[in-house]
């Protein structure tokens, strides 16, 4: 009666946004090799490739189960040659070759250090690394270089924006902005959103939709807010995008677009946490703030749902949302609307849930959306 039973295995599906994926990683050895060679295609301008690793990282993290052995992998979508052979690499010599000497290189290491930079992007840190330049002292010592506003706050805040922001901190920062805003309307709506809203335990960020019950009113709240925090004396830096949003267009084929909502990309001044030491202020021995990068999106109430799901992330649930709505379902998916190419209609939603609902696809909940 023992009889072993062969265990069901539940098909893997190819898509992010049809498997659940939470903070818990238990293949972290194969995504980080996969995530070094995603980000040197990135660099090498290989957008197949790059998104081939990506797909490959993102089914590994959706499993509740370490992968020990190559035959184990042989039902799972998005896993290439070349991703299989990586993998094999690390279950037999515990690394991969390839990405050592990926490590190694100098012009991956370079474009790496110059994209860590705050408003530094691969194009401009690839300029900088055809002309020879190789260090910050580099770059900062070269009169012809010309930084925007961006890159001088991302190179003057450059050790605590680059030092993770805790949960602790997001909260506090989320106490600020909610009580600022506020200050403008009493019934403002704030949700935090992004890798924190996700469940995540450090982010390089903190990402916040704000917006107002009433539909139109939601029209100068970014701007105010922005004046409020200014006169509080903790804005350290801040672009502000004011909105370009029309309603009668259509979702956005292109995944990378970005959204037309007002939106700002800040540095706040957050008092209360321990700072001590750091590269560019070791005189001052401490101090008892740290600069943190903060994200603004303010969408009319009406597209907050839509907003909501596509700040949350991950980046790659986000691809794999709009890739499904386009390919199985004929609809388009944006951060403002989805549009049902069949019935040439838009299809309205108040929460998360309609838009899944929508497309035809179960619930995932916001922390298991870490594909
Ligand atoms: N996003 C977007 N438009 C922007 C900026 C961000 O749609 N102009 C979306 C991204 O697609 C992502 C989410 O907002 O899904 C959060 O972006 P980001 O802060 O870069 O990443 P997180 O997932 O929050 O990760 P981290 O903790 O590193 O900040
Ligand atoms: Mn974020
Ligand atoms: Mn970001
Ligand atoms: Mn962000």
């Amino acid at each position: 009666p023992e009889a072993a039973t062969p265990t069901p295995v539940a098909t893997v599906s190819q898509y992010a946004c049809q498997r659940q994926t939470t903070t818990k990683n238990n293949n972290k050895v194969f995504t980080d090799a996969f995530e070094v060679l995603a980000e040197s295609c990135e660099f090498n301008e290989m957008e197949g490739p790059c998104l081939a690793f990506r797909r490959a990282a993102s089914v590994l993290k959706s499993l509740p189960w370490a992968v020990q052995c190559l035959r184990a992998t042989e039902d799972l979508p998005c896993l290439g040659e070349h991703s299989k052979a990586v993998m094999e690499e690390i279950l037999q010599y515990g690394r991969s070759f390839e990405v050592e000497k990926i490590l190694s290189d100098e012009r991956y290491q370079t474009l790496k250090l110059f994209t860590s930079v705050f408003g530094v992007g691969p194009k401009t840190g690839e300029k900088w690394y055809r002309r020879g330049l190789r260090s910050f002292s580099d770059i900062l010592a070269e009169p012809s270089i010309h930084l925007n506003r961006m890159q001088q706050s991302g190179f003057l805040h450059y050790g605590d924006i680059s030092r993770a922001v805790s949960k602790a901190e997001a909260r506090a920062l989320g106490n600020i902005i909610d009580e600022a805003v506020h200050v403008i309307t009493p019934d403002a709506i704030l949700a935090l959103t992004g890798g924190f809203r996700r469940g995540k335990e450090f982010g390089h960020d903190v990402d916040f939709i704000v917006t107002t019950p009433e539909l139109g009113k939601e029209g100068h709240l970014l701007a105010s807010l922005i004046d409020q925090l200014e006169q509080q004396g903790i804005l350290l830096f801040c672009e502000h995008q004011a909105s370009t949003f029309d309603m009668s267009k259509l979702p956005s084929h292109r995944f990378e677009a970005m959204d037309h909502f007002a939106k700002c990309f800040l540095i706040l001044r957050l008092e209360g946490s321990q700072v001590v030491g750091g590269l560019h202020n070791a005189e001052e021995g401490g101090r008892s703030w740290r600069a943190v990068r903060v994200d603004i999106v303010s969408p009319p109430i009406d597209r907050y749902a839509f907003t909501l799901l596509g700040w949350t992330g991950s980046r790659q649930f986000e691809r794999d949302l709009r890739r499904f709505a386009r390919t199985e379902r004929r609809m388009l998916l944006d951060n403002h609307a989805l549009f049902d190419k069949t019935k040439k209609e838009f299809l309205a939603a108040t929460t998360e849930k309609d838009i899944f609902a929508h497309l035809g696809l179960e619930y995932i909940e916001p922390w298991q959306r870490n594909a």
